[in-house]
């Protein structure tokens, strides 16, 4: 059967793919590959305004769960690089209240001629699904609990800012540097990502959460299981807070009140107190104040978490370019 979208396929029958690079996992990503993207994303910082890059070129941000900062800082990104840009969301106004499935449409899109789907949905393994079916090349903006590779890079940005540290020094950018994360492991994808990342970087990473949200059989080589939440933030560099996923746990599971997890797994300035004198704060957002984090440590002096914000576009400018082939037409990588 010949799709629509006809172009994108040999005369075979044989799907072929559009010129560029997918991203479903920061693991598909070599340190090198890494260290370019950050160093360019550095670049892009200074002058942020590339519209030659994606000229011509559309991307779609096909997003099936909520966003605030992810689908922005794509649409921000895919514009400053003068592409066309999309949304396509759960909202209503699709012809999935048809009941038109979710893979359906990726495919009609697609044959319009989309060169990226910026992906998120609450299907662990969707990309893949994705690069599968599609002659568009796919980002993943957060699958189910897989990942959120994105957040990975924007975040190894804030911390190789923060530290005086360079991407060009690859595998040993983050040596010395110990990074405790907190909260719910298990279900976070951005943890999944920096898990995987950050140790690749030179990173110490150390994990701390409530029983039944961090599994210490499941973490990858390298990442150690603290003790307590304060094991894991003594003499810590970086401190970087989840939120519960409360949307991802099973129904009827028992979890403390705010209150009570806010004593227990919250960062107050106490624990702040327990890390490095230089320490830095993160989140990915969105916080829940009172909760995993005080108002205070969230809006203090060592706080990051504006900065991974920005990062993120910067990020994802790099990672567009990179999908559509387009990385040669960044500024070089800045060390
Ligand atoms: C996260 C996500 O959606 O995975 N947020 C983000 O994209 N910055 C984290 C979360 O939802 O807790």
């Amino acid at each position: 059967m010949t799709r629509a979208g006809a172009e994108f396929e040999s005369e075979g029958g044989e799907r072929r793919r559009r010129p560029g690079r997918d991203l479903c996992g920061i693991g598909g990503l070599p340190v090198d590959a890494v260290c370019d993207l950050l160093g360019r994303a550095r670049a892009l910082e200074d002058a942020p305004h590339r519209p030659e890059v994606l000229r011509g070129r559309t991307v779609v941000c096909f997003f099936g769960e909520p966003s605030t900062r992810t689908r922005t800082s794509f649409e921000l990104a895919a514009r400053r690089l003068g592409a066309d840009v999309i949304f396509f969301g759960n909202d209503g106004t699709t012809s999935a209240a048809k009941g038109e499935s979710a893979l359906d449409a990726a495919r009609n899109l697609d044959a319009m001629g989309i060169d990226v789907f910026v992906a998120r949905d609450r299907q662990t393994g969707w990309p893949q699904v994705l690069c599968h079916h599609l002659g568009a090349r796919v980002v993943n903006a957060g699958d189910g609990v897989g990942e959120h590779p994105t957040q990975a890079l924007a975040d190894a940005l804030t911390i190789l800012e923060a530290f005086g540290r360079s991407p060009a020094d690859g595998a040993r950018a983050l040596a010395g540097l110990r990074v405790a994360i907190c909260g719910d492991i298990i279900h976070g994808r951005v943890a999944h990502s920096n898990l995987h990342l950050l140790p690749r970087l030179g990173a110490e990473v150390v994990v701390a959460g409530p029983e039944g949200l961090v599994d210490g059989a499941e973490l990858p080589e390298g990442v150690t299981l603290a003790p307590s939440f304060d094991d894991a933030v003594v003499g810590a560099h970086v401190v970087m807070m989840l939120r519960i996923q409360r949307e991802r746990l099973a129904r009827g599971r028992d979890l403390p009140d705010d209150a009570a997890y806010h004593a227990r797994w919250g960062l107050d300035a106490r624990r702040v107190g327990l890390a490095d004198p230089h320490a830095i704060v993160m989140h990915p957002g969105p916080m829940n104040r009172g909760v995993e984090i005080a108002d205070a440590v969230a809006d203090g002096p060592r706080s990051r978490i504006l900065r991974q914000v920005t990062h993120g576009v910067a990020v994802r400018m790099a990672v567009l370019a990179r999908a559509c082939d387009r990385q040669g037409a960044l500024p070089e990588a800045k060390r």
